[in-house]
């Protein structure tokens, strides 16, 4: 396979990106990203050398620069991370989600269409797109885990612009029969995660001995996945799903927040030397709730267990054990991306 891997500098794209080099080295990847404050090219830093591997810094959205790397590295699988990915961002500003999310996904569709129908369709042709569980909305206590014939319910502007980008996903296989994939997967947890996100964000506080914001009563319910068991179940659905399908990946793992945050705190306590404050979980602090919050997501990944025979593998003890122990040891991955700008959108969004 030639592999376009869009996003591969930001966590789950440069996690892919590394599983896919291991697991097929003579295979060409070439990674486009726009390396927005999300991105980083440190996330690659194991693979930049080796010879079949090629990162462009560059926008989905601009599609000259995606028709001419189709062209010039005969790409066949599309691999499509890109995204703006964090809710709370697009809260406070809903624009860019539908520019990257929604255009910059459109402008993928129309350069690989393009690209397949003067290749002449070739069969062996893929176009993954990598989607969230929060486009389906937000479950009751009670109610069953999200399959993939649940109806879209977007609450925020981030799940909102990708349930867009499913849809001109859909579109364009049943119109054109472009030859596509849709995943849908629960919260990604693991090593080289920004770190506005919960898990890493509560880690990288607990060492600089700031409060761990907790939103609203700490009660909302997230699945989580550990990041490589996610990388192996693309791996799986490029090479094995079916067109035009879409796939629910989950990791089996539904927490609490709080629950989640008091596990992380013994971790950090456990395992960090010389803390702050200890015990960590002094540090916890409730805050005012996020607008719209979703209650709970829950995956139903048994599509993945019965049609493709995946499964997670990774326990969240011992996936938050790793991931803990990855970001004590990589202060000089994360220090940097506390910069004046995440520095900015903090204080905005927890004064
Ligand atoms: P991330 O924010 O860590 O990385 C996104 C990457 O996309 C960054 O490297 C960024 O530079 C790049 N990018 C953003 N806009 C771009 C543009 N216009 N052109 C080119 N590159 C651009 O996100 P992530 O957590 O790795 O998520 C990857 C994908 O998985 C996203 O599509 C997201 O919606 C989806 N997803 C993530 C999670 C999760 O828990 N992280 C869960 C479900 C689905
Ligand atoms: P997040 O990592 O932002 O993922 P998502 O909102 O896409 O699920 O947040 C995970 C959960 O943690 C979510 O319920 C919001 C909550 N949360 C906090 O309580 N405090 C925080 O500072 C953050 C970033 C999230």
């Amino acid at each position: 396979m030639r592999l376009l891997v869009t996003g591969g500098a930001g966590f789950i794209g440069a996690n892919f990106v590394h599983h896919w080099c291991q697991a097929y080295p003579d295979e060409r990847v070439v990674v486009l990203d726009a390396l927005t404050y999300a991105g980083n090219i440190e996330n690659l830093a194991l693979v930049e050398r080796r010879e079949n591997f090629r990162f462009v810094q560059g926008d989905i959205c601009d599609r000259s620069v995606v028709d001419e790397l189709l062209v010039t590295e005969n790409i066949d699988t599309v691999a499509h991370f890109a995204a703006e990915s964090h809710v709370d961002r697009s809260i406070l500003g809903p624009a860019a989600f539908v520019q990257t999310n929604v255009v910059g996904t459109f402008t993928l569709l129309e350069a690989f269409r393009q690209y397949w129908e003067a290749q002449k369709k070739p069969s062996n042709y893929r176009f993954l797109h990598v989607s969230t569980d929060e486009v389906y909305g937000s479950l009751g206590p009670d109610d069953p885990a999200f399959c993939e014939t649940t109806p879209y319910a977007p609450n925020s502007p981030y799940s909102a612009s990708k349930a867009g980008s499913d849809h001109l996903v859909r579109a364009y296989y049943h119109t054109y029969k472009l030859p596509t994939i849709i995943t849908n997967c629960s919260n990604n947890y693991g090593p080289y995660q920004f770190p506005e996100k919960l898990i890493p964000l509560m880690c990288i506080n607990t060492l600089l001995g700031k409060p761990l914001p907790v939103y609203g009563d700490g009660k909302n319910v997230r699945d989580w996945l550990y990041v490589g068991d996610h990388c192996r179940a693309l791996d799986v659905v490029i090479h094995h799903g079916k067109l035009g399908e879409t796939y629910n990946i989950g990791g089996n793992n539904e927490v609490e927040n709080i629950n989640l945050v008091q596990i992380l705190c013994q971790l950090m306590d456990e395992l960090a030397s010389d803390l702050p404050v200890s015990s960590a979980k002094h540090l916890i602090t409730f805050v005012k709730d996020r607008p719209g919050h979703d209650q709970r997501y829950a995956i139903n990944a048994n599509k993945m267990k019965t049609q493709l025979g995946w499964t997670p593998l990774v326990t969240i003890t011992e996936g938050l054990r790793l991931t803990v122990e990855w970001y004590l040891t990589h202060p000089d991955w994360w220090k940097p991306l506390l910069s004046p700008e995440y520095q900015a959108y903090y204080s905005q969004n927890y004064s």
